[in-house]
């Protein structure tokens, strides 16, 4: 089992010896490298639908890790318990739905577990998330893979919130000197906030968002010189 760079990233932040579940595993690629790898003992490889159930467990039976990776047709962490695993993975889907997720799954507020999530999209919202919920960001890993650029992130739970600034849910703990990766997603993210802020701008130079996002792309440029929040 060989995986592409961003699940490699993924695959990084799991915690040896951590028993996983892989939520929207689709192809159940991840929990097969995890456990093949020698990394996690046993996981539960979990979907929404049949279909993507299915592929998982072709993948489970062609690597002959049936008894140790078992399948759960699951709506997020909706037939979870706290009992069930020690790491949860959450990768390949929106930043919103995966916030959506978690939000459902209070119990996750636990020091012993570790979140890891790979949003395509608003990782901001996912950070966000974290952010006021008592969590802490341990870890964050920016790849590249052809011309997209993808970031991950591993979270614990320490019941103390951080304070947001505009920016910290754009920037988390990034900082363009981590990796050229880092700095290329950092770049990709700037550009993004700063096309919305122009657009709406020339549209209607009095508009709030316009001036909401100058304000956020001042905290981002302080953050990334290396400021802390
Ligand atoms: C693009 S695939 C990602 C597969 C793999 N995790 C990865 O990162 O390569 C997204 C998967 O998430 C599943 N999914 C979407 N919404 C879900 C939900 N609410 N609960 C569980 N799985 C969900 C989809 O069925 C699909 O198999």
């Amino acid at each position: 089992m060989k995986l592409d760079r961003r699940l490699s990233a993924v695959a990084s932040l799991v915690r040896p010896g951590a028993v996983l579940a892989d939520i929207g595993t689709d192809h159940a690629y991840l929990p097969a490298y995890l456990v093949q790898a020698g990394v996690c003992p046993r996981a539960i490889a979990a979907d929404l639908r049949k279909g993507p159930l299915q592929n998982a467990d072709s993948t489970i039976a062609s690597c002959g890790l049936g008894d140790v990776i078992t399948t759960r047709l699951s709506d997020g962490l909706d037939s979870f318990g706290p009992n069930d695993f020690d790491d949860v993975v959450l990768a390949g889907m929106g930043g919103l739905l995966i916030t959506e997720l978690l939000m459902r799954a209070p119990w996750l507020r636990n020091g012993a577990k570790r979140i890891i999530a790979q949003p395509m999209r608003h990782p901001w919202a996912v950070r966000q998330f974290f952010y006021e919920n008592g969590f802490a960001l341990v870890r964050e890993i920016c790849v590249a893979d052809g011309s997209r650029c993808y970031c991950a992130m591993a979270a614990e739970y320490t019941g103390r919130q951080t304070p947001l600034t505009p920016a910290l849910p754009y920037v988390g703990t990034l900082r363009p000197q981590q990796s050229e990766e880092t700095a290329r997603f950092l770049f990709w993210q700037r550009k993004q906030l700063q096309t919305r802020r122009d657009a709406l701008l020339a549209a209607d130079p009095d508009s709030a968002e316009g001036r909401e996002l100058t304000t956020i792309l001042a905290d981002f440029d302080r953050l990334t010189k290396g400021d802390t929040p």
